[in-house]
């Protein structure tokens, strides 16, 4: 059994061990970027291995996971999130496929996915019929991952779905066929609420909530939950709310964890523990076609997400960590209509 002191607590960092140096601007600087004759893969399962818990294995779910990373606001992270928990999860030994469904293709640069106007793409598979298993695609360095990348053509296909038979249904209709074994899909979704996250949600069982620690944190998510709800009521009785993370987290900053205080008491136990810590690591890394576990592995941006990676896939296994916020009964549903979620 792992010791809880590897457990981050919204104010500390996620785990010990990464080399920070405090920089002027707010933001840490750790170590520097592995070797150029470091197969980055390699260093990236190094890291693991430095967590302590190589043989440890983590659990994988009975069935595929598909996790919709959702927030209509931009900039909150979703697509770092999506794809650095993608990432971990596959270093932990599972095969994960990110869909990337924002027409800016910023998950699939990331993951050091070709993703020009001809590249077959997800546009192909929502619009024109596609197999799945046509447009994805290995991530180079990362074994277990894949993507099936966005083009610039997904920017028509919101009014293009619009007429097609199934419009919000095409995406699961996609995964349901797909028959290569997966334990996770993660789909990363635009800053919209419109027909491609009408889609996602959809296909998908559990709906995952970057949330940044800043002002106005919880602004919009009402609405965010309330087609949650509506997806679940029409179209997908099986959709909830299971993982919110607080990202771009500053622990020296009082708004920071007076953000993190009050998504805590709003949400309870859908937390995670861990949070994610603003880090020029992780904003550094998509410009190198990479993610953090791979760019600077022993980065504690790297490691946070390695640790919210393991508590997804424990509660996956009806795990939780139990802790001074884990909240008690109700759903986060119950609770979408409480004071400050608008
Ligand atoms: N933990 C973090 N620390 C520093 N920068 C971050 C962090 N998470 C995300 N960013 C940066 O913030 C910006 C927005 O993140 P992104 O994941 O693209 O958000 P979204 O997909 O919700 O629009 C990007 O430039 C990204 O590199
Ligand atoms: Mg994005």
């Amino acid at each position: 059994m792992r010791s809880d002191a590897n457990i981050a607590g919204p104010m500390t960092e996620p785990v010990p061990g990464p080399r920070t140096e405090s920089a002027g601007d707010g933001v840490s600087r750790e170590t520097p970027p592995p070797m150029d004759d470091t197969p980055i893969g390699r260093a990236a399962q190094l890291a693991v291995e430095a967590l302590g818990r190589a043989g440890e294995g983590l659990p994988r779910p009975e069935q595929t996971r598909v996790m919709v990373v959702a927030n209509q606001k931009g900039g909150v992270g979703k697509t770092t999130s999506t794809v650095n928990l993608a990432a971990s999860l596959a270093l932990h030994g599972a095969r994960v496929l990110v869909v990337d469904l924002d027409p800016q293709g910023n998950a699939s640069t990331a993951l050091g996915i070709d993703h020009h106007a001809e590249v077959p793409s997800i546009y192909d598979v929502l619009v024109e019929s596609k197999p799945l298993s046509d447009v994805v695609q290995p991530v180079p360095d990362v074994e277990g991952l894949f993507c099936a990348p966005a083009t610039i053509d997904l920017a028509g296909a919101e009014i293009e779905l619009v007429s097609l038979v199934a419009r919000e249904s095409r995406l699961q209709r996609a995964i349901q066929a797909y028959e290569q074994p997966l334990d996770y899909i993660l789909i990363d979704c635009p800053p919209s609420l419109g027909l491609l996250t009408v889609n996602a949600l959809v296909a998908g069982a559990e709906v995952l909530i970057p949330i940044q620690c800043e002002y106005y944190a919880l602004e919009g998510l009402g609405q965010l939950l309330r087609n949650v709800e509506l997806v679940r009521g029409h179209l997908n009785p099986t959709l909830h709310v299971s993982t919110i993370l607080l990202t771009m987290y500053d622990g020296r900053t009082r708004l920071a964890s007076q953000v993190a205080e009050e998504v805590r008491s709003h949400f309870g136990k859908e937390v995670l523990r861990t949070s994610i810590p603003r880090s020029v690591r992780i904003s550094e890394a998509p410009s190198y076609g990479q993610t953090v576990l791979t760019y600077d592995p022993g980065s504690s941006g790297s490691l946070s997400y390695l640790e919210a990676a393991r508590e997804i896939a424990l509660r996956g296994v009806g795990v939780h960590y139990e802790g001074q916020h884990a909240h008690t009964g109700g759903s986060i549903s119950q609770q979408s209509n409480s004071e400050g979620i608008q």
